[in-house]
């Protein structure tokens, strides 16, 4: 996403009345029969119901079309800084045919795409040698990926991420741990409440703290001092997939995250009242995660830390915590010439340049993390170097 720092939220004072979507209508049907949805829950139907969440009923999301822009949509430069990683690598691998690389959450395959292409121009061998898996569980949108990446070969789906071989040299996604549904808490009396979704006829959908439902979930929060109305989110499903990805990562091999997010210290921090819930709309940023259900993003910043605990835990080394400003920074030198005048129009060479100051932007793009996990032995990459 492109736009600035997390709206102001306070989960028990939304109470505008929530748009009707399908959605809306299925969840309230099941909320009246099954009783009040965990927020973790109705997030999760908000983004992935089979049929009518948000990235998974076939309408654009990420893109001009869409809601937001994330990265490989601003520009391929983005995919082509990716490209110049994976030569890097390949080449202190000693070219391994194949080269065996995952992207989770591809999206539109603007990513794959601009990679590929930079890979192509600059060392052909290596597009000769990649085996490319994308991990997409939305059918329509791995259809929309093949076409896309129909003249390179080479590429595959897994529908999820525990189908994906071991063995993966290079695996990497951009903004998926930041689209996996969390569990919402806020200090009520002293203590940490977990928030469920409610349902009534009269007043529609709306937040209602209950008991936490799992220990786990509070022990995250055990450093946090529990000041009333203090918001925070806690996903151990992105420890999961951390886990699984660390596992199909083989030795050298490199794992290669970009999403917002902060250290707990600074995510959990007391002045951070409201914590990071965020909504997309049509391009407009907003702060309700109960409007509009499966018809708007839902995004939370990932806790960095519990991202590193997992890839520790899966024998992974990390490499130095960049922003994206910082990482594309050290790249672009080497770069952007060539991405710039690829088509030698001034026009051309413009636009790369407002994509280059978008994608570094510290107050949008530029502050995603850049979090990177090697297994053996992998020299310094360019983009971690001014070189
Ligand atoms: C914010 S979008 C980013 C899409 C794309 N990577 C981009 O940068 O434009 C998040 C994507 O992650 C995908 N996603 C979330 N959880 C996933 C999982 N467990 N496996 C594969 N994809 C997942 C969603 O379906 C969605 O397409």
């Amino acid at each position: 996403m492109s736009s600035g720092g997390p709206a102001t939220f306070d989960p028990l004072a939304v109470t505008r009345p929530t748009p009707d979507t399908p959605l809306a209508r299925i969840l309230a049907e099941r909320i009246r029969t099954d009783g009040p949805l965990s927020f973790r829950d109705w997030m999760d139907a908000c983004l992935y119901h089979p049929d009518l969440g948000y990235y998974r009923r076939g309408q654009p999301t990420v893109g001009r079309e869409g809601d937001f822009l994330t990265s490989p949509e601003v520009h391929p430069l983005f995919g082509a800084a990716l490209g110049h990683v994976a030569v890097a690598l390949w080449h202190s691998m000693n070219r391994p045919s194949p080269m065996r690389v995952t992207e989770v959450g591809p999206g539109t395959g603007a990513l794959a795409e601009s990679m590929l292409n930079q890979i192509g121009a600059n060392e052909p061998d290596l597009l000769s040698a990649i085996e490319l898996t994308l991990v997409e569980p939305d059918e329509q949108a791995a259809d929309a990926q093949h076409r896309r990446l129909a003249h390179f070969r080479g590429i595959s789906h897994a529908p999820s991420i525990s189908r994906l071989q071991p063995g993966q040299q290079f695996v990497f996604a951009n903004e998926l741990l930041d689209a996996v549904p969390v569990h919402l808490l806020q200090v009520v009396d002293g203590d940490w409440r977990e928030c469920d979704v409610d349902h009534s006829p009269g007043r529609g959908f709306r937040l209602r703290p209950g008991a936490v439902a799992d220990e786990p979930l509070r022990e995250t929060l055990s450093d946090v001092q529990p000041s009333d109305g203090l918001v925070a989110e806690v996903s151990p499903e992105r420890g999961e997939i951390i886990c699984a990805l660390g596992r199909a990562v083989a030795e050298p091999g490199l794992l290669l995250l970009f999403d917002y997010g902060y250290r707990r210290e600074r995510l959990y921090a007391p002045w951070r009242r409201q914590g990071t819930l965020m909504t997309f709309r049509k391009h407009v940023p907003g702060d309700d995660p109960l409007a509009y259900p499966g018809e708007q993003d839902i995004t939370c910043h990932i806790d960095i830390d519990q991202v590193e605990e997992h890839a520790l835990a899966s024998g992974l080394t990390p490499l130095a915590e960049l922003s994206q400003s910082e990482w594309l920074h050290q790249l672009g030198a080497a770069l952007f010439p060539a991405v710039a005048d690829a088509d030698g129009s001034t026009a051309a060479y413009l636009a790369a340049r407002r994509a280059a100051e978008t994608l570094t932007d510290p107050a949008g793009l530029g502050r995603v993390a850049v979090l990177g996990y090697t297994r053996g032995e992998i020299p310094t990459l360019p983009g971690w170097t001014s070189r």
